[in-house]
């Protein structure tokens, strides 16, 4: 399979003067996984489908390569696609499902039969070929609309999430099994998300969108340690905003540092609760010397905490190493 870069510019989709996507810049190299992470409504199945020639843009291109595809129609675009339903045809086998998009193509049946087979292997289905979907549990049905998608050995992967209606255990199995697959194949890949677990595990690239835009792009240490606004901040991963010297800092639960005894610049707290998350503690606390109105969270691990013999009600002292601080301009614009 050959890898394909896709870059859009000023990518624009309005429906009766409702700007649903409003100039998306992106740049997805070759073999990269990008995943476009935002809430419900954003516009990510938007973007998606105008990459896939399944909506036509109100302003702005689509690439494939160097090579201008805005106008060329969904069938010629040559890439694979899975939704988040299996859309599998009930009254056909798993094989024939696999089968069905080469049809049209000018193959002999051999090679349809090999190419098939490879790809029920490589989602690892051999042993499923017969069966109806009414047959298959939903991550197998996953499966076959996956091998379906890359039989057809389409230049670019677009799965509109593809886990989302799959438990959780399932779900997380098949993450790993998407990966291996999207490198072993080297095939540039689009992934659509709401679960920002999944961006962070799965992609190369994140790519944030709130409200029609993209607000951000990077890698997942990017996005995580160095947000640019606080949507980015708030949507992915745990935070703590605070007003502080007229300005709104924010810190990650984790990089508060506690302990039972004061220290150098540290700050006394109450805890006021402590959820147990198995290998880690979520505490709340409370500190005058952060805010006066706000609680915090910091997570510890589990161990940690039993060390230190944290209990809610008792004093803790706490300090927020500077580094890890983010700034997010003056309080009064937040
Ligand atoms: N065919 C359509 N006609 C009118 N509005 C649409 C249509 N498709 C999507 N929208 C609107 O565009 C916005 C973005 O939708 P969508 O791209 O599906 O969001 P997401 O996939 O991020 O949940 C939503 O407000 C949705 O209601
Ligand atoms: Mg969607």
């Amino acid at each position: 399979m050959s890898s394909v870069s896709i870059k859009t510019e000023g990518l624009t989709k309005a429906y009766d003067g409702h700007t649903v996507l409003d100039n998306i810049n992106l740049q997805i190299n070759p073999g990269e996984f990008v995943c476009l992470l935002g809430p419900s409504g954003c516009g990510k199945s938007t973007l998606l489908r105008l990459i896939a020639g399944l909506d036509k843009p109100t302003k702005g291109k689509v690439f494939l390569d160097d090579r201008d595809i805005t106008n060329l129609p969904c069938s010629k675009r040559n890439f694979g696609i899975v939704f988040q339903s299996y859309a599998l045809f009930p009254n056909l086998s798993a094989y024939d499902n696999v089968t069905y998009g080469l049809k049209n193509r000018r193959m002999t049946k051999r090679q349809i039969e090999e190419t098939a087979n490879k790809y029920l292997e490589m989602v690892g289905l051999s042993g499923a070929k017969k069966r109806f979907p009414s047959q298959l549990s939903g991550g197998e049905q996953q499966r076959v609309a996956l091998a379906r998608a890359l039989t057809i050995e389409p230049d670019f992967l677009l799965l509109d999430e593809p886990l989302s209606a799959l438990d959780a255990k399932v779900r997380v199995k098949l993450r790993h099994e998407i990966c291996s697959i999207q490198r072993e194949l080297g095939i540039t890949t689009i992934m659509v998300t709401h679960d920002q677990e999944e961006a962070l595990t799965m992609a190369d690239k994140i790519v944030v969108m709130d409200k029609a835009k993209l607000m951000q792009s990077g890698t997942p240490e990017e996005i995580y340690d160095h947000p640019q606004s606080r949507f980015v901040a708030d949507f992915i991963g745990a935070i703590n905003f605070y007003e502080n010297e007229g300005e709104t800092k924010a810190i990650r639960p984790e990089k508060i540092v506690i302990n039972s005894l004061p220290g150098a610049d540290s700050s006394e707290a109450v805890l006021t609760d402590i959820e147990f998350r198995g290998n880690f503690c979520r505490l709340s606390a409370r500190s005058d010397a952060i805010s006066k109105e706000h609680e915090f969270y910091i997570d510890l691990p589990t161990q940690r905490v039993r060390e230190l013999k944290l209990c809610v009600g008792a004093p803790a002292f706490v300090n927020m190493p500077e580094a890890e601080v983010l700034h997010f301009g003056g309080a009064s614009r937040s």
